[in-house]
This record gives structure tokens, C-alpha cells and sequence, in this order.
């Protein structure tokens, strides 16, 4: 029985021994992750620069350009461009309507449909229509061409200006073949 009582008495204390090891453990770790929050929360612009990070990062970045028209589609180009129907016209000879006729509007000059009253800013552009320009004017016409009179906000998924720009190839004879 004494025995018995003693391995008991042993066994409690061993477990207090841990338990207060533990938290002499927890104790040692704690002041330091405390300090740390406290030092960013002494940085100046600390607190709010990290979450603004996190704000702003894309949820997925666009692959590369010609990635993205070796994927694109014509078919869901053609979808997309309905947001463009109401101020576009995508048919031969069919004329304007608020925007130019984006027939053929790949490799054609910019701001060069005649008998269509550009803005100053797109008139000033100069070149011709490429991928490359199609794809950042439609991301944001804004901030390419400030001033346009385009009022699109744009298309932000690099997948859906892809297909968008293949469809409007596939409307333009003089199209310069796809970048490798
Ligand atoms: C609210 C009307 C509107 C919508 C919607 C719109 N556009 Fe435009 N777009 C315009 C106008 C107006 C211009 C002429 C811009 C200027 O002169 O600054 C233009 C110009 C352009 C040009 C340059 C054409 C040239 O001859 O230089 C392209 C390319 C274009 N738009 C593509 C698109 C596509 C693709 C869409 C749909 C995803 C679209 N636009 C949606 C009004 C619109």
C-alpha cells in the first residue's frame, strides 16, 4: 500500500514538474513574440503597410501575351466583345456608331478610320494597332490614352482580353501574324 501511495505521489508530482516546465517554457517564448508585435506596431506606417500589401497584390498575375493568345478563343472573344456592341461595330462597312468600326482594327493605324472624330489624345498616339497596344489599351483605356473618348473602364482578366483580341483578328485581313 505504501508503495503504492508513493508511485501516486511521484507520478502527481512528475506531472506538476511538467506543467510548470511548460509554462517556464511558454513564458521564455512570449515576451519575445510580444516584443515583436509591439516593434511593429512602433514602426511608423508598420501597421497599415502590411495589410495594404495584401490588398493589393493580383489574385493570380497574367501570363505573357502571346501565352495567352496561343490559349486564347475566338468564339468567347466574340462573347466578350458584346460589352463593346454598344458603342462598336465589328462588320465590314458597318460604319460607326459612339466608337469607330473595329473591323479590321488589328494592324490598322490608330485613330485611322476616316470619317470617325478621334480625340486629340488617340489622334497623338501614332503607329498602327498591335498586340501588344491592344492589350494595354483594353486593360484600362484610361490609363493608356488619358483623355479618350472611349468611357470603357476596361477588361481586367488577361484571359478575356486575350480571347477578345483573337476575335478582332480574326476580323482584320491585315492582321501582322501572332507574337512568339
Ligand atoms: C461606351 C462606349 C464604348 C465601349 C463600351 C467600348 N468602346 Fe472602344 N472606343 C469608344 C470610343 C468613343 C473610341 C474612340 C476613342 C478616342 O477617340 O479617344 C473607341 C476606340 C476604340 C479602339 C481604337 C480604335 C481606333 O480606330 O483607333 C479600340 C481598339 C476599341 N475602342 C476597342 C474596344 C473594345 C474591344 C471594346 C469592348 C471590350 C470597346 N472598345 C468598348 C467607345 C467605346
Amino acid at each position: 500500500m505504501g508503495i503504492t501511495l508513493q508511485k501516486i505521489a511521484g507520478a502527481i508530482l512528475f506531472a506538476l514538474i511538467l506543467v510548470v516546465g511548460l509554462n517556464l517554457l511558454i513564458d521564455g517564448v512570449m515576451p519575445t513574440e510580444s516584443r515583436s508585435v509591439e516593434h511593429k506596431r512602433a514602426t511608423p506606417g508598420g501597421g497599415t503597410a502590411e495589410p495594404a500589401a495584401v490588398a493589393t497584390a493580383p489574385a493570380e498575375p497574367d501570363k505573357p501575351l502571346d501565352q495567352r493568345l496561343a490559349a486564347a478563343s475566338v468564339d468567347k472573344g466574340q462573347a466578350v466583345a458584346k460589352k463593346c456592341l454598344s458603342c462598336h461595330n465589328f462588320t465590314e462597312g458597318g460604319g460607326t456608331k459612339v466608337g469607330p468600326n473595329l473591323y479590321g482594327v488589328v494592324g490598322r493605324a490608330k485613330a485611322g478610320m476616316t470619317g470617325f472624330a478621334y480625340s486629340e489624345p488617340m489622334k497623338a498616339q501614332g503607329g498602327t494597332w498591335g498586340y501588344e497596344d491592344l492589350d494595354k489599351f483594353l486593360t484600362k483605356p484610361s490609363a493608356m490614352v488619358p483623355g479618350t473618348k472611349m468611357g470603357f473602364a476596361g477588361l481586367p482578366a488577361g484571359s478575356e482580353r486575350a480571347d477578345v483580341i483573337a476575335y478582332l483578328r480574326s476580323l482584320s485581313p491585315a492582321a501582322p501574324p501572332l507574337p512568339k
